[in-house]
């Protein structure tokens, strides 16, 4: 396999994605690599502001079908503006959170959804990640630790506990479902631990 330049993490909020994905990306620039390190949603200015509608307020604000296109919009930004100018300059893209987190948030926790995520993906975004690393992690345990950063962004932590146990699942078939791309990484464990073992798939 050619080299992996477009990388996501993905995973239940609290997982670890964010503290992994920095820590990834200072890896590979300890190694002599240029890395944009990005997040979703936002990782481009109009992204940012999408952002906020989605993460604040009540979380009935949206419905699942609404949150499809606030997140797909994000997402087409993001890459326009980010993702595709940075490896068209030869870098490596490291994402907290891409097309995944719509499959599963969106997808398949308010009804299935899939399909709908589906076609706007193909119509709008047409992009995989060459390597997304999916942290497995305990939702009482991961659902605690996100509230405890009040962040002011809780509008999915909001959702509760059965909410995110519905999200474990939905990762785990998403992980099975492409071996080649996907790898599960189990998060009850050190940041170190953690760390190594997703530097060691490199
Ligand atoms: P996410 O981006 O998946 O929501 P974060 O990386 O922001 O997760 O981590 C959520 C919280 O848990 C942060 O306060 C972080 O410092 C802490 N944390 C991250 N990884 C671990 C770990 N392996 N063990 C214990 N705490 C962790
Ligand atoms: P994030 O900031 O990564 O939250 P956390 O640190 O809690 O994991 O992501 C924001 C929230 O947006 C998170 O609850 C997941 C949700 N989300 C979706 O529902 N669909 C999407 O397509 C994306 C990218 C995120």
């Amino acid at each position: 396999m050619s080299e992996p330049r477009f990388i996501t993490f993905e995973g239940i909020d609290g997982s670890g994605k964010s503290t992994q994905a920095r820590r990834f990306a200072s890896y590979l620039e300890g190694q002599g690599r240029e890395v944009v390190l990005t997040r979703e949603p936002g990782g481009s200015s109009g992204a940012e502001d999408i952002r906020a509608l989605l993460l604040t307020g009540d979380p009935g604000r949206w419905s699942a079908e609404t949150e499809i296109l606030l997140f797909t919009a994000a997402r087409r930004d993001h890459l326009e503006k980010t993702i595709h100018p940075a490896l068209a300059a030869g870098k490596i893209v490291v994402s907290d959170r891409f097309a995944d987190s719509t499959r599963v948030y969106q997808g398949a926790t308010r009804g299935d959804l899939r399909a709908m995520v589906d076609s706007l993906h193909a119509l709008m975004i047409g992009r995989e990640p060459d390597l997304t690393f999916i942290i497995d992690m305990d939702p009482e345990t991961a659902l605690t630790r996100g509230l405890a950063r009040k962040s002011g962004e809780d509008r999915f932590e909001d959702f509760g506990l059965a909410f995110q146990e519905t999200l474990r699942h939905g990762f785990l078939a998403l992980a099975r479902a492409n071996p080649d791309r996907c790898v599960l990484i189990d998060g009850n464990r050190t940041e170190d631990q953690i760390a190594s073992e997703i530097a060691a798939h490199l």
